[in-house]
């Protein structure tokens, strides 16, 4: 467990959150903010319906962090509350408890005024400097995991979900969108005006989403824009022109898309994912804009998302896998009907991989390797990695193999979406619900080691069956560089790659022994990997470099950890400079000089990953 860890579980239903919905729960929620680029807050009031579920319930409990509550009152009477603001508990924020008045009848609205602090981990503000045009300022959100309660107080366990509406004022020179079907706005004052929005769809409080900035968008599709800053708009509608015919593949994967949008927000670089599910507008990294639309994975995983996830949800963070597992399984079955299934089984192979280097990243024996890990007393980011994605869809994919193929597991997914709609749900109810779907096949799903799969350590016992057609050229070529012998003397069959092969070439070499410096920088010149811009390819190259203990592209490596935020590219090379002496000072340097720029998740995760916080 990390040191100064809760060992307790913060409540019986979600180890991460201090909220009792089975007490008395939210049922609607609606804000009046504003955010205040000067003092760096979002401030204002908030409307709650709540439910009392249990009879004799006293209190509401709520999850905040850094918060300032300044008052909270009946919103009819306007008759105060008392209310008690806990001491923090290491990771988790401060329970706020609410005495309820005994003349409440089951249903009530309350309200809260409320303030967060300027040093949220939720909200990433940025100077008008640090953006693309320069001209104005920029704020966006990221709650998932636990980062809601750092904006606003709610029930932030994915196991509660409810609509919510909001007014958020800002100056008129900006543009507001959230997670929800824009409504129109109106001038506040001289200076400011008021966006609405209106989520009628329930949902979790970590799909709550803001982003103020200089915005401007396109149509490229028949529910779809996408929003950037003016100067990536080109390049934007550009890479996402596929975003419909997704849109659809996914619909006829999964029903109906019922969230009304769909639009796609291009994040400033410091956001730290490539993505993120934001219900009715996709948050996604600069990264993307590749200018060779290779970016598909991602959209298609975020599309995937409105029904895995978004509408079907993890009743708790241990649970996280049915949200990504389904999701990167539905992305791959998209990838699979627009590009063929030996892609989608050529991107299985790659997942397989990504689990590997997962698996050992953090120990075989690691109880964060269990692709339902006891998240008691730890924060669900510490625990994030590509097991739940890619245990979870080797996991999904090998049920496919076992049930008659595709097609069976195609039915399973449509019946699994309509059963769970609207719910959140735990990895028991999804098995009890595939052994009814599957009835007559249980022998068949006896097979199946449960136990290795959900709750062991490691890699699971058994690998599912993939078509080796596209991952054979990439393996081939790899093995004769690992070998060092026949190696090739030009660059045609490299170069004959795509994208994605090219990555599957470049984990391969990851994933076993270093090669010595001098083959990897031959295989470097021969390839011209130093002048490749795209950030999946450059990862891995920088990495092989390192880990060959070779520090001769250690400039470019400083620079491209200063230049991007997304996690995925950043961690890994710096814990691989972290891993070389040669370079390890240099690294601790160029991120204490980051750190101020960089988002909060990200410094937070870096520092970890740096061995700074011990
Ligand atoms: N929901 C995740 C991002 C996330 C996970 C944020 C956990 C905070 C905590 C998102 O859908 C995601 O998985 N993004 C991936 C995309 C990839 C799998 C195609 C990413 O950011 O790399
Ligand atoms: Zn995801």
């Amino acid at each position: 467990m990390a040191e100064g860890a809760h060992s307790e579980r913060l409540s019986l239903g979600d180890p991460n959150s201090f909220s009792r919905p089975e007490d008395c729960v939210i049922t609607d929620l609606s804000l009046d903010i504003e955010v205040d680029f000067g003092r760096k807050v979002v401030k204002g009031k908030g409307t709650y319906t709540c439910k009392r579920v249990s009879v004799g319930a006293d209190v509401l409990i709520l999850d905040t962090d850094r918060l300032t509550i300044s008052r909270v009152y009946c919103k009819d009477s306007s008759t105060d509350l008392q209310f008690t603001l806990a001491d923090p508990v290491d990771k988790f924020g401060s329970k706020l408890q609410i005495i309820l008045l005994s003349t409440f009848s089951s249903e009530f609205e309350i309200c809260i005024d409320f303030e967060n602090s300027p040093t949220s981990e939720g909200l990433q503000w940025l100077e008008k400097e640090q953006t693309a045009g320069k001209r104005h300022p920029y704020m966006f959100s990221q709650f998932e995991s636990i980062m809601a309660r750092t904006v606003l107080p709610c029930q932030d366990t994915p196991s509660v979900k409810h609509p919510y509406r909001a007014k958020v004022t800002v100056n008129k020179a900006l543009t507001v969108l959230m997670s929800a079907v824009p409504q129109g706005s109106a001038a506040a004052s001289d200076d400011k005006v008021t966006y609405e929005f209106f989520q009628k769809i329930p949902i979790p409080s970590y799909l709550i989403a803001i982003a103020v900035g200089d915005l401007v968008s396109r149509k490229i599709g028949e529910r779809s824009k996408v929003w950037t800053e003016p100067e990536m708009l080109d390049a934007a509608a550009y890479e996402f022109a596929e975003t419909d015919t997704m849109l659809k593949t996914a619909e006829d994967l999964c029903g109906p898309y019922i969230w009304g949008v769909y639009d796609l927000l291009v994040l400033p670089p410091s956001f730290p994912f490539g993505g993120m599910e934001n219900p009715c507008l996709t948050f996604v990294t600069p990264t993307l804009l590749a200018g060779d639309r290779s970016a598909t994975s991602v959209i298609a995983h975020e599309i995937s998302h409105s029904w895995t996830g978004n509408l079907v949800t993890n009743k708790n963070w241990e649970h996280f896998w049915l949200n990504e597992g389904h999701t990167v399984f539905v992305e791959r079955k998209i990838v699979g009907r627009m590009y063929g299934e030996q892609h989608r089984q050529f991107a299985m192979i790659g997942g397989w991989t990504a689990l590997y280097e997962a698996v050992k990243d953090f120990g075989e024996t690691h109880g964060f390797t269990h692709l339902v890990p006891d998240l008691t007393g730890s924060h669900p980011d510490d625990a994030f990695s590509r097991v739940p994605y890619d245990k979870g869809a080797a996991l999904l994919f090998y049920i496919e193999s076992q049930v008659g193929g595709a097609d069976a597991m195609e039915g399973w997914l449509k019946a699994y979406v309509q059963k769970f709609k609207g719910q959140a749900i735990t990895t028991d109810e999804w098995k009890d619900f595939l052994y009814s779907y599957f009835a007559t096949q249980h022998d068949a799903l006896n097979k199946i080691d449960w136990q290795n799969w959900l709750y062991s350590p490691g890699m699971p016992a058994t690998k599912p069956v993939y078509d080796q057609t596209l991952f054979t050229a990439c393996e081939t070529l790899a093995n004769h560089w690992l070998a060092g012998t026949d190696l090739p003397q030009d660059s045609a069959v490299f170069d004959g790659f795509s994208t994605n092969q090219k990555v599957a070439f470049l984990s391969t070499l990851l994933i076993k022994d270093p090669m010595p410096v001098d083959r990897v920088l031959q295989m470097g010149a021969l390839y011209r990997l130093p002048g490749v811009n795209n950030a999946e390819i450059k990862t891995r190259w920088l990495q092989l470099c390192l880990r060959a203990g070779s520090d001769s592209q250690l400039d470019a490596t400083l620079k491209f950890v200063t230049d991007v935020g997304r996690m995925k590219f950043l961690r890994p090379i710096y814990k691989d400079l972290y891993k070389l002496d040669s370079v390890r000072q240099q690294a601790i340097n160029t991120f204490i000089a980051n750190r101020p720029q960089m988002h909060r998740i990200t410094a937070k995760m870096v520092a970890e990953d740096l061995h700074l916080n011990e």
